[in-house]
Formats: C-alpha cells, sequence, structure tokens
C-alpha cells in the first residue's frame, strides 16, 4: 500500500508543509520563510516567530495539498515536527497538524527535527548503513553514527556554537544580513587570500567540536584593526573563518568513518549548503573511495519534506504518536527513536 503523509514544519522561522509518499518521492514541500521579518532584528525573534506561524499555517498546509492534488482522504498520516526548535513555534505546527489527525481520523507521528534533516538525503538517494551522519544547523553541530534504519548513536557535538550560529554571529560582525552563512559562504569563496584562524581540535580522539574560540578569534582581528586604524579585508576574514570550519568538519568527520567501518557519509542541516564544506568534501571523500551524500540546496535548509521522509520510518513500523505528544524543545535523536 501507497504510504502519503502530510508533514508540517515550524520548529524556527520557516512555515512549511508538504506531501512525500513512501519517504522518498516528495509531491509537494512548500516552504513559507519569515526571513524577511527577522532581518531587520538581525535574528530569530521567537515570539515574532509564533505570530507569524500562525499567521501562515493553514494556507501552507491547503497550499501543500493543492500542489500535491491530494484531498485529506487519500493521505495516510499527519506528521509534524515534535522538537527540538523554539517551544512557541513548535506548538503551531503541533496543534494544526493534532487538529488534522483527530479530525480526518488519521494516525498521526511526533517526528525528531534532525532525524528529518538526516532523512532528506533519502528524498535524493539511497541512506546505505552503517552511516555517519554530520549535522551541521543553526542550532546543531553533530556527528552521529547510525548502524541501521533508526538507530542513532552520537559521537560527539559541539561544547558551545553551532556552526550556523558562529556563522551568524561572524556575519554579523562583517555587518552582513541574516542569515549570515551564504553571505560569509559567498566572500570566501570570493577571497584571493585568508587571514589565518586557529582551529579547535579538542583532545586527538574526541569527535566533539567548540567554535566559540574561533568566533571570538575573529572578533577581536576585526577590533585590533579597527582600534589600530586599519581596515580588514572582508571576504579574506570570511576565507579564514571558513577555512577552520571546513577543515575540523572534514577532518572529525572522515575518522568518524574510518573509525565505525561506516559505508557513507552523509551530510543534513542548513550549513550543509556551504559551498566550500560541500566542494571540500567530494574532493576528500572522492580521494579517499568515501560514499558521500549531501541533499539538493532546497532541502538542506528547514523544510517539512525532510520530515515526511523522516515519519516513514515510523510508518514502516505502525509505530504512532499518541495525541497526548507536546512540542519538546529539548527532545534527543534517543529518545525520539525509542518510542514505541
Ligand atoms: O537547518 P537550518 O535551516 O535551521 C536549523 O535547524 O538551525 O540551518 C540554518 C543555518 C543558519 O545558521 C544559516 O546561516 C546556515 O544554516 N546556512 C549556511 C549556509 N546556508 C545556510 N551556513 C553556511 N553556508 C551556507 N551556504
Ligand atoms: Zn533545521
Amino acid at each position: 500500500m501507497t504510504c502519503r503523509i502530510l508533514a508540517v514544519e515550524t520548529s524556527c522561522d520557516e512555515t512549511s508543509a508538504a506531501v512525500v509518499e513512501d519517504g522518498r518521492r516528495i509531491l509537494s514541500n512548500v516552504v513559507s520563510s519569515q526571513m524577511d521579518t527577522h532581518k531587520r532584528f538581525g535574528g530569530v525573534v521567537p515570539e515574532v516567530a509564533s505570530r507569524k506561524h500562525v499567521e501562515t499555517i493553514t494556507c501552507i498546509i491547503e497550499a501543500s495539498l493543492e500542489e500535491a492534488n491530494m484531498r485529506m482522504n487519500e493521505l495516510s498520516a499527519i506528521a509534524v515536527t515534535q522538537g527540538p526548535g523554539l517551544v512557541g513555534s513548535l506548538l503551531v505546527g503541533v496543534v494544526a497538524a493534532k487538529a488534522l489527525a483527530l479530525s480526518h481520523g488519521l494516525p498521526f507521528i511526533g517526528v525528531h527535527h534532525i532525524a528529518g534533516h538526516i532523512y532528506a538525503n533519502q528524498l535524493s538517494g539511497e541512506l546505505r548503513f552503517p552511516l555517519i551522519a554530520l549535522v551541521v544547523s543553526g542550532g546543531h553541530t553533530e556527528i552521529i553514527h547510525m548502524e541501521q534504519d533508526g538507530s542513532f548513536k552520537r559521537l560527539g557535538q559541539t561544547r558551545d556554537d553551532a556552526v550556523g550560529e558562529a556563522y551568524d554571529k561572524v556575519a554579523r560582525a562583517l555587518s552582513l544580513p541574516y542569515p549570515g552563512g551564504p553571505h560569509v559562504d559567498r566572500l570566501a569563496l570570493e577571497a584571493d587570500g585568508e587571514i589565518p584562524m586557529p582551529r579547535a581540535w579538542l583532545e586527538s580522539d574526541s569527535y566533539d567540536f567548540s567554535f566559540s574560540g574561533l568566533k571570538s578569534a575573529v572578533l577581536n582581528a576585526l577590533n585590533q584593526a579597527s582600534m589600530r586604524k586599519q581596515t580588514l579585508d572582508p571576504a579574506h576574514v570570511a576565507n579564514g573563518f571558513q577555512q577552520s570550519v571546513i577543515d575540523v568538519l572534514t577532518e572529525k568527520a572522515l575518522r568518524a568513518v574510518k573509525n565505525t567501518g561506516a559505508e557513507q557519509l552523509v551530510v543534513a542541516g542548513g550549513v550543509a549548503a556551504n559551498r566550500g564544506l560541500r566542494a571540500r568534501l567530494e574532493e576528500v571523500c572522492g580521494k579517499e573511495g568515501i560514499r558521500l551524500a549531501i541533499p539538493p540546496l532546497s532541502l538542506c535548509t528547514d523544510n517539512a519534506a525532510m520530515i515526511g521522509a523522516a515519519a516513514y520510518l515510523k510508518w514502516e513500523r505502525q509505530c504512532f504518536t499518541s495525541l497526548d505528544m507536546k512540542a519538546d524543545p529539548m527532545l534527543t535523536l534517543e529518545q525520539w527513536a525509542h518510542v514505541q
């Protein structure tokens, strides 16, 4: 039986709804970004984000059904991001999805946001287990070992800032618009030189990350230059920062692949859109004969299709979520995977 899941994602500042068939085929994926609203504040304002979700959620769900040419009675289940994320934002999607599931008598599936980012790769290719997932987003930087479909073991994570957060802070210091990741990426690629920046390797066998020292090094370089009444080339600063980030992410991800004997390296999250990171990973994985999966750009940042792809995991096991489910801003992958 074909499974068609209507998925909803509202964990941060994108309101999105999608219809996904058998966890692999996108029938629709409508994303409404609040970026322009948050731009003038230089970051996401949680209260504003929740209000915007409330304003748009109904239209986005309707648009996703229309685009998929699907009626509610043709759906198999309703899925929604349960967490992690901003609690007020999550709540809007959770309430809308529960209401639809209840009123149409459809099974309900809560989904972990990071599982969604990882399973976005299933919308553009096959996942091969065991795999290593390098998760790089605005809120997370993690290396996850998946021995099989649906099992998640975190090998390492950031001890301070997430990599996307560091990108956005560095962009702000360079007076670039929010969200800054794509702007820093563009500047770094245009640069004809770089200001050398430190690399936080931590203990030699650690898969953890730290980006706050790097962020401070960038801010110090800019402050010192301005005290000396000099200006640094922003492209050189962006490039120095980006090279440090790419070196550390690539080295640790490849070490994890080798040490666990993984079949594939999967990259997930908004920072997977980074052109410098994609090019480096393609180069080293090509040289080392490692299978690499990175989603197309439109599936790297937050979207509901990835939630529909991860929800299929639960559908296959007929493992549905009670309508008592609460939005959980601190939900861990391990907790989510183990709940029956
Ligand atoms: O996964 P995502 O859409 O939201 C979270 O779940 O956090 O990731 C958003 C993050 C932002 O910090 C944004 O600056 C970063 O992804 N990002 C990038 C690029 N595109 C988006 N960072 C570096 N280079 C990019 N090209
Ligand atoms: Zn995300």
